[in-house]
């Protein structure tokens, strides 16, 4: 009984583990900037402008210090400028990745 029970319990701490690995995805990241962000920003390579206030994704990424953590939580916080989208933290998390992706 015992076993069964530790055995449990491992298996649901691994299924933790392996959804925070597979909480960011670059390319449901991509998706979502796409959608919500490329009115302003320029979020891929082939996007030929944005608004000229917002910088495009790939100078954000090259950024000295740039952290894709702080990214997601920073996209958390509405910021002054922008429109708050309401992200939910997995969507920020994806979009973190996709603009670090383009580093
Ligand atoms: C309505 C226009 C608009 C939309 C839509 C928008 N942004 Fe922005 N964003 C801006 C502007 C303008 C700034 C610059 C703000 C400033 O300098 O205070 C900015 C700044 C940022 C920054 C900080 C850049 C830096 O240099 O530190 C990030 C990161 C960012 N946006 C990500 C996003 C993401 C991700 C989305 C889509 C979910 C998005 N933005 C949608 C206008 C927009």
């Amino acid at each position: 009984m015992k076993r069964t029970a530790a055995c449990l319990i491992s298996l649901s701490v691994f299924a933790a583990l392996t959804n925070v690995a597979a909480a960011a995805n670059a390319s449901n990241g991509q998706t979502l900037a796409k959608r919500w962000c490329a009115t302003c920003h320029v979020v891929a390579a082939d996007q030929k402008s944005g608004s000229t206030q917002a910088s495009p994704f790939s100078a954000i990424a090259g950024k000295p210090g740039f952290d894709e953590h702080k990214l997601a939580f920073f996209l958390l916080d509405p910021h002054p400028r922008m429109p708050d989208m309401n992200l939910s933290r997995s969507e920020a998390a994806d979009l973190a990745a996709y603009i670090g992706s383009q580093k």
